[in-house]
């Protein structure tokens, strides 16, 4: 047993037998600050708490499992051994919001075992970091427990208080709720239930979808959720509101298992991420640190890249998916166009939807097998000439396979699918699952799915394709293992403003998914629309946030692949949309400048290739003025900073197109006074 000083063993007390043993075993951050205790009660029952500066943060919270045909694992367990380990590096990310990472953390296993017949041994691993702590169990192979089929997690979160809670109702099908805040007393996902209008969407009990943030009455803030989510089902945190107690009820299916698997095999790595500011949430990547490195390799193939797409049209009723009806969207010609202007603004991609047969006969059909395939255009677009053609312009080709969740038709075709765009030299993909799984009784969340995520992405790494997926499981940080997932949509994009009937996305979800879903990874959120009221294609429907807001995304939500979402037509000519021409989407360093979850956020970025910044701000739907230092900069340097600011009557509603351009000298020295409107932002290039 080693020993390290950040370790200690209290033996509180010896109650004469080994299952009577109540032990309490401590393990602390790198810096001490947070300290996680581990247990085993009078009962024998395994538990955990956290304090944090000395105040309890996570109260007695209960570990356990319930089996199908095997007793549950909650009581009758002792410690047999502990091992300490002290771990400290720093990785490089391939692409990313930065390119170094530090991962240091103090490690302690409990090797645990049942005192009385079965006799099962597991144990519990916990890793401390100073921006929060990560636990897991891990099952060896032992007789008697070859197969396990797992009915419930029951990990408990136990809260030391009402906390203010940014949280969405625990679907296991869909993360396309807003947000709600409320005290955690007050979290009623059934109600959320009831007001939902998604295509595809499961919320059995009382529960949230993670990630869900926090916010303590002193000022801490967490963000629960899970890391490294392999061949096991995705978590809910069921909710006790009257014992603000949190459970894991993991996704299950309707064939009454959550999870199926063999020993040996480990859990997903539990997460809590602490930090004393809202941008400590953001500067985590404890997530991705409780993820294996790089498994794949070489990834230089894969560039990070703006794009435009075949896309914001279709959504707008301007065009459409099918060919049938006169007015498709993705034809040889149209695509050329695409091409044409991506070219001529140093847009490096262009995703065309619609291009293949299958899209007369995909949605609200309960048979989708078979419907799509992903080789076989449609008569009016010519794919090899589409690619030939943007290749000589310097523009990519991104492939698109919507599935409509027909997915044993998708396992089918993936080698065939994955085979052509390698002939034709393309190395990205956005997958799409809308719709209800097929087979009948399987959700997005569950294990089942969390299989065939993980198979895509690992058949689309032999072929050199990189995976964009919408209606995806949520990230767990896995792109670290498998740096050819880049992204992800399926929390309320900004397809939502183009035909939602709840009015679209307020102003505030983009000063709340930065503190919640997007924790867990990137996300294709499609930002950069300059036609806010959607004229004249939807009359009723409009994007709810200044022009200068939709500027300021590509720094506040973080994406390797970043669209200019709006139409060419839209773009052309327009003075603002030099911002997209010139803003990064890889990065050397990002610095959180300033934010309030729900309220507002300001995010400085520094491109990798070139060393320039960008900055962006948003505010929700009150106007309000930041103020920023720009300290960042390397001193002694004089920069051109562009301005990119709402117009002095500008709101997102009554006039959210109004917006000024202002340049200025700047250097590290220099404070700069953002007016933001109502639902308005910033954006500023300082090149
Ligand atoms: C939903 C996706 O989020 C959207 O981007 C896509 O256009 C449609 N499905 C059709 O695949
Ligand atoms: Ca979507």
């Amino acid at each position: 047993m080693t020993r390290i000083a950040a370790i200690t063993l209290l033996l509180i007390a010896l109650m004469g037998t080994s299952c009577r043993q109540e032990k309490e075993i401590s393990v602390s951050s790198p810096s001490g600050h947070i300290v996680a205790q581990f247990l085993t009660d009078r009962d024998g029952r395994p538990a955990y708490r956290v304090a944090v500066n000395g105040r309890e943060v996570i109260g007695l919270s209960h570990l356990g499992f319930d089996f199908q045909e095997a007793p549950s694992i909650d009581k009758g367990i002792g410690i047999d051994s502990f091992q300490t380990r002290k771990f400290s590096e720093r990785w490089e990310l391939p692409w990313g919001e930065q390119r170094h990472v530090d991962n240091s953390y103090n490690e302690l296993t409990l090797f645990l075992s049942e005192r009385e017949a079965p006799g099962r041994h597991f144990s519990v691993v916990f890793r401390l970091f100073d921006d929060g702590i990560g636990f897991r169990y891990h099952f060896p192979r032992q007789e008697g427990m070859e197969h396990v089929v797992i009915t419930d997690e029951n990990t408990c979160f136990q809260l030391t208080g009402n906390h203010t809670c940014w949280w969405q109702p625990g679907d296991w099908d869909i993360y396309e709720h807003l947000y709600n805040t409320t005290r955690v007393n007050r979290i009623d996902a059934i109600a959320a239930r009831s007001k939902n209008v998604l295509a595809q969407t499961h919320i059995p009990v009382n529960a949230v979808n993670t990630p869900v943030t926090m916010k303590t009455d002193d000022g801490l803030y967490l963000c629960f959720h899970e890391a490294a989510v392999d061949n096991y089902a995705g978590i809910t945190l069921k909710v006790d509101t009257a014992t603000l107690c949190l459970q894991s009820g993991l996704v299950g299916n309707d064939f009454g298992f959550k999870v199926k698997t063999k020993t040996p095999f480990s859990t997903p790595w539990r997460t809590i991420i602490i930090a004393d500011s809202p941008g400590g949430l953001i500067d985590s990547k404890l997530i991705l640190n409780l993820n294996e490195p790089n498994k794949i390799g070489d990834i230089s193939w894969f560039k990070p890249t703006k794009y435009m797409g075949i896309w914001w049209e279709m959504h707008i009723d301007k065009s459409t998916w099918q060919m049938a009806g006169g007015k498709h969207g993705a034809t040889t010609q149209n695509a050329k166009r695409y091409i044409d202007f991506a070219s001529a603004n140093g847009i490096g991609a262009i995703l065309v939807e619609g291009w293949n047969t299958g899209w007369e006969n995909w949605v609200g059909i309960d048979d989708r097998e078979g419907v799509f395939d992903f080789v076989t255009p449609y008569k009016d677009y010519n794919l090899k000439e589409v690619v030939e053609y943007g290749r000589k312009k310097g523009v990519d080709l991104i492939m698109h396979h919507e599935t409509s969740s027909a997915v044993t038709t998708y396992e089918q075709q993936l080698d065939t699918a994955f085979a052509l765009m390698q002939s034709l030299g393309l190395h990205t993909v956005k997958t799409g699952y809308v719709g209800t799984i097929i087979p009948k009784g399987e959700y997005h969340h569950g294990q089942w799915m969390v299989n065939h995520y993980r198979r895509v992405l690992e058949t689309a790494a032999k072929y050199k394709i990189a995976v964009n997926v919408h209606e995806p499981f949520m990230a767990t940080g896995e792109r670290r293992t498998y740096p050819n997932f880049i992204s992800q949509e399926g929390f309320r994009g900004q397809e939502f403003n183009a035909w939602s009937t709840d009015g679209g996305n307020p102003p505030s979800h983009h000063t709340i998914i930065p503190f919640t879903c997007l924790l867990a990874g990137p996300m294709d959120y499609t930002p950069g629309i300059f036609n806010i009221k959607l004229k004249p294609y939807k009359p009723n429907n409009q994007v709810n946030t200044t022009l200068a807001h939709q500027l300021a995304l590509y720094l506040i939500i973080y994406s390797p692949v970043q669209m200019a979402a709006d139409l060419p037509e839209h773009y052309q000519n327009h003075p603002a949309f030099q911002f997209i021409r010139d803003v990064g989407v890889n990065w050397e360093k990002t610095k959180v400048l300033n934010g309030e979850i729900g309220e507002y956020l300001t995010i400085a970025r520094q491109e990798r290739e070139t060393g320039n910044w960008f900055v962006g701000a948003v505010t929700n739907e009150n106007p309000r003025t930041l103020t920023i230092r720009l300290d960042f900069l390397e001193p002694n340097k004089t920069y051109n900073a562009t301005l990119y600011m709402d117009g002095k009557d500008a709101h997102w509603d009554k006039n959210p197109t109004s917006y000024r351009i202002e340049h200025q000298v700047v250097n590290s020295n220099t404070e700069l006074t953002l007016t933001l409107a109502a639902g308005g932002g910033a954006a500023i290039s300082i090149l």
